[in-house]
């Protein structure tokens, strides 16, 4: 089998490279799972720079997050799984052909799902969920505004929040992903050509957004705390420019605007049991409806995980770039 590694940080496509292994084999309540889908994310690109929240702790280390497999051997004690259950993996260092997890990191996948989209169900749908109702308390009619709303995290927020009654400004930097924004639910599309951007906002809708969502960091975040109401919330949840947040102090201090954050990997550590079943749940049936199709742009095997990961860190992307297993029937 494959495994894809990083022996050091840097540029993801020049680290990252393929180690052939013997199939491990499942000690007691573990199971091996075949993947057969990875998801490559901007997260698993700041993994290998070592940009990462969470790092491995040591090197070298496999990446990936997100992956869809089969169960095909068991250790002794497995109790709910066997083999030939579909498994959506939970954990790090997916990026392999093989990988041995405890049984209850390997929940199924939900019966008769697509297994590219059910990969990707659980981290930016979940992503983009959790902040349209989490942070804030918001009303159908509210506004919300975002940046980088093309990103997959940003569609799915559009498709969220038009389910939800909000309004949503959505900013991007091209305007061929307008059409495809309009029909996720957006209300409005700005293309950023270095605009007075609080102003655009402004003339655009009827009332100042309550929230602001910001994955691109620098003087993105400024724009947005201009614009969003009197004690408004601009919860940063990307690095994508890898530039620091700039917020104006008038807008701290007069206006009383609120910077937080979001991070996934850390609502997973502080929700209870309940909690992340009724997410999966949810997120389980909007995968069922179609609601959370993701477009694709390239599949690569993984034995092709570096020109993938260049891919990945690619702009103007139009979808996804995912790995493949070597473990297609
Ligand atoms: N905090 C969390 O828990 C959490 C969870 C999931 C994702 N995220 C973050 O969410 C963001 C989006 O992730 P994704 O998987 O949805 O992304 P994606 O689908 O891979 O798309 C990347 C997007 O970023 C845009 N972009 C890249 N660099 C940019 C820049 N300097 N300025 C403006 N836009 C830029 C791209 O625009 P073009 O199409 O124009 O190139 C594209 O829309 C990432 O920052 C990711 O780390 C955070």
């Amino acid at each position: 089998m494959k495994r894809a590694i990083f022996k050091s940080h840097g540029d993801p496509a020049k680290m990252i490279e393929i180690l052939e292994e013997k199939d491990p084999v499942p000690g007691p309540g573990e199971v091996r799972v075949r993947n057969l889908v990875m998801t490559i994310n901007p997260a698993d690109l700041l993994a290998i720079q070592g940009q990462y929240g969470a790092q491995p702790m040591t090197l070298p280390a496999t990446p990936g997050v997100g992956a869809y497999g089969v169960v095909d051997a068991l250790g002794h004690g497995v109790s709910q799984l066997k083999v030939g259950d579909a498994v959506l993996p939970v954990g790090s260092g997916l990026w392999a052909d093989a990988v041995i997890l405890k049984e209850r990191m390997a929940p199924k996948a939900p019966a008769g799902c697509d297994p590219e989209q059910a990969a990707l169900m659980r981290a930016n749908p979940a992503t983009a969920y959790l902040m349209l109702t989490d942070m804030v308390k918001l009303e159908a009619g509210d506004w919300i505004v975002q940046n980088a709303a093309n990103s997959n995290v940003g569609r799915m927020v559009i498709r969220f929040a038009h389910e939800l009654g909000l309004k949503t400004v959505n900013i991007v930097r091209r305007g061929d992903v307008a059409k495809a924004l309009r029909s996720d639910g957006a209300d409005i599309v700005i293309i950023d050509e270095g605009q007075d951007m609080a102003a655009a906002i402004s003339s655009a809708t009827s009332a100042m957004p309550k929230l602001a969502l910001d994955a691109v960091g620098g003087s993105a975040t400024e724009a947005l705390g201009a614009a969003v109401m009197d004690r408004g919330t601009v919860v940063v949840y990307g690095l994508l420019s890898g530039e620091t947040n700039q917020l104006n102090p008038r807008d701290l201090v007069f206006r009383d605007v609120k910077l937080r954050g979001f991070w996934l990997f850390d609502w997973y550590r502080t929700a209870n049991r309940q909690k992340m079943h009724d997410l999966h749940s949810f997120l389980e049936a909007k995968l069922a409806k179609g609601i959370l199709q993701t477009d694709i742009e390239a599949r690569y095997p993984l034995d092709h995980v570096r020109e993938a990961v260049a891919h990945a860190a690619r702009d103007g992307r139009n979808g996804k770039i995912l790995l493949k297993g070597n473990n297609d029937a």
